[in-house]
């Protein structure tokens, strides 16, 4: 576990990167990404960040506090439901008119709803999208601007996904889309493995951006609010319960905020020359982390809440020997295809 001594040190010398860092935070507006949001704006010099959720109320506040926090710091909210791709790609569009390069993505779209599977118009379950194919899509359409961030001082480049690091299990890979066996149960673990894999299968594409998946511990947040109304009763009873389990707010927006920016999770190839392209320095006795493929510094980490790598050793390695990263990044390609074309009215989601 790095001492949450170390996580402050590490986020204090954030502002070493030097001022305009851009951050998105898409889920910012509640919870695990609402808290990272503000320890990044609160340790870094004149950052621009934008927000993404649908809660305006929630993002007028946020802002306020924000401007509590860092008055030098500029937050915008960009109002998008994510469970539908065409809202992703309007907002990616939105964020490249105004900027050239982001230094940081931080994901946490979600919700713990139990309403099955939930098609949204291109076809993808509603869930399935904000854990997984809204956020390869988020990193996938601003790949140009994350690779500018890398190439310019103060070269850093990193995409955090917030979701279910080291909680994988068997996938079915005859539904990877989950179209037929969907279930609550299936939809975390399909979007966690594929987030582990896809982690790997962009770092090993772009060697000056790291890419992390992880788990955010126990957290009380809003995530419960669509819970059926008994679940969300029992919950609220248990809550005094489960305080000693939980992960507290600023511990948390810390924690996110290590794994969002410590030169512990590098880049596979950081640039050359250029002293923080691998992140914030860390102290002489702790060492690069261990890649999800099993390489030091590969540029693909899975992380626990507490700063370890983690990950089921023996399953992944066994999906890694069959292919499995090939096989999810050319689903997600072709998921991706084929929502770009629905949206262009090419075809239609019923026949397709
Ligand atoms: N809390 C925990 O203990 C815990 C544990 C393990 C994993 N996780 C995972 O961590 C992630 C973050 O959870 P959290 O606890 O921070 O939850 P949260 O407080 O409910 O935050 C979820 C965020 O997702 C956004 N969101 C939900 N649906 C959206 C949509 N359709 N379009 C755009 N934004 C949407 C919400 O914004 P709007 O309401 O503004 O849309 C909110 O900002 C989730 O994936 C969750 O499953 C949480």
């Amino acid at each position: 576990m790095v001492a949450l001594d170390i996580v402050h040190a590490s986020n204090a010398r954030l502002r070493e990167l030097g001022p305009g860092l851009v951050a998105l935070f898409v889920g910012g507006t509640s919870g695990i990404g609402e808290f990272t949001l503000k320890a990044f704006v609160q340790n870094t010099a004149s950052p621009r960040v934008y927000l993404v959720g649908r809660n305006v109320t929630a993002a007028d506040r946020i802002i306020k506090e924000c401007g509590e926090l860092n008055k030098e710091g500029k937050v915008e909210f960009l109002k998008a439901d994510v469970s539908e791709l065409k809202e992703v790609d309007r907002i990616c569009k939105e964020i490249q008119k105004r900027e050239k390069k982001i230094n940081l993505i931080v994901q946490t779209q979600g919700n713990l709803n139990l309403n099955g599977r939930n098609e949204n118009p291109e076809g993808l379950d509603r869930k399935f999208t904000l854990n997984y194919y809204s956020r390869m899509r988020f990193i996938h359409n601003l790949l140009p601007e994350l690779r500018t961030a890398s190439t310019e001082p103060p070269n850093f480049a990193r995409a955090l996904s917030v979701l279910g690091a080291g909680h994988e299990s068997a996938m079915n890979l005859s539904d990877i889309d989950l179209k037929t066996t969907f279930s609550t149960t299936r939809c975390a673990t399909h979007t966690t493995v594929m987030n582990d894999f896809m982690a790997e299968e962009f770092a090993a594409r772009e060697p000056g951006i790291s890419f992390l998946h992880s788990a955010p511990g126990l957290v009380n947040t809003g995530v419960a609010r669509e819970l059926p109304l008994l679940l969300r009763g029992v919950l609220k009873i248990a809550t005094p319960l489960l305080l000693p389990f939980y992960v507290g707010a600023n511990e948390t927006g810390a924690r996110q905020l290590y794994l969002s920016s410590s030169a512990i999770y590098p880049p596979a190839k950081p640039t050359e020359g250029a002293p923080l392209a691998a992140g914030v320095p860390f102290p002489k006795d702790l060492s690069v982390s261990k890649g999800s493929n099993g390489k030091v510094g590969s540029g693909g980490y899975l992380a626990n809440w507490n700063g370890e790598i983690v990950g089921k050793e023996k399953l992944l390695s066994d999906y890694r020997a069959q292919g499995l990263g090939k096989v999810i990044w050319e689903h997600t390609m072709e998921v991706f295809q084929k929502v770009e074309a629905i949206n262009e009215g090419k075809i239609d989601p019923a026949t397709s």
